[in-house]
């Protein structure tokens, strides 16, 4: 494969893995998932995880999954890159374990004295990556080991965090988020 082939792969198939957290920014509200629990003077995880946010970021992520899928022979006529489809669990894992590794991160920053909103360098670009390839891993082993070659990770692992970061300082700047991390 390509250079050009390994990174367009690596997009398209982590996808339903980035919208969720920027869906989620946009839906979240209403009751935070810890329900305001506390663990020593410390919440839980924090009123930055609601299930509104989550429910509506894993829908979102699935439902790209979906589109994708549809798209992908077009898709990979047009482009000359051989694009892949999303089994119907992984479609569901991907995004779910996005939020699920937001989620997780939220609570190891509560634990560490974080304030919501807090940055954690590294934690914040790359908790949701090692859960969605985990998640999906776990729910489709066949697919995974085929689309997520190790040249494809290695895309994975670097682009990641600057696509992170560059959303959401564009989130940040149009309002939507509270801090540009
Ligand atoms: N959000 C949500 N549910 C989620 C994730 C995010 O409702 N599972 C929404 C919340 O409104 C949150 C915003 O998206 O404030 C930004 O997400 P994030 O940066 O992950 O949360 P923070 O508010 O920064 O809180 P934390 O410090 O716990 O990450
Ligand atoms: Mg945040």
């Amino acid at each position: 494969m390509s250079l050009f082939e390994t990174i367009a792969v690596a997009l398209w198939a982590m996808l339903p893995a980035y919208v969720p957290n920027n869906a989620a920014v946009l839906a979240g509200g209403g009751r935070p998932i810890d329900g305001g629990r506390t663990w020593g003077d410390r919440r839980l995880l924090g009123d930055g995880k609601t299930w509104r946010g989550t429910a509506v970021g894993v829908a979102a992520g699935a439902a790209l999954a979906v589109a994708l899928s549809a798209l992908a022979p077009a898709a990979s006529a047009a482009v000359g890159v051989d694009f892949p489809t999303f089994p119907a669990a992984v479609a569901v894992a991907l995004p779910a374990g996005a939020m699920a590794g937001d989620i997780a991160a939220s609570f190891l920053k509560r634990r560490t004295g974080r304030e919501r909103g807090a940055a954690f360098p590294g934690l914040d670009q790359l908790d949701f990556v090692v859960f969605s390839l985990l998640f999906a891993f776990v729910a489709a082993p066949a697919w995974f080991g085929a689309v997520f070659t190790l040249p494809v990770l290695a895309v994975v692992v670097v682009a990641t965090p600057l696509l992170h970061v560059g959303t959401n300082a564009v989130a940040y700047a149009l309002g939507l988020k509270n801090e540009p991390w």
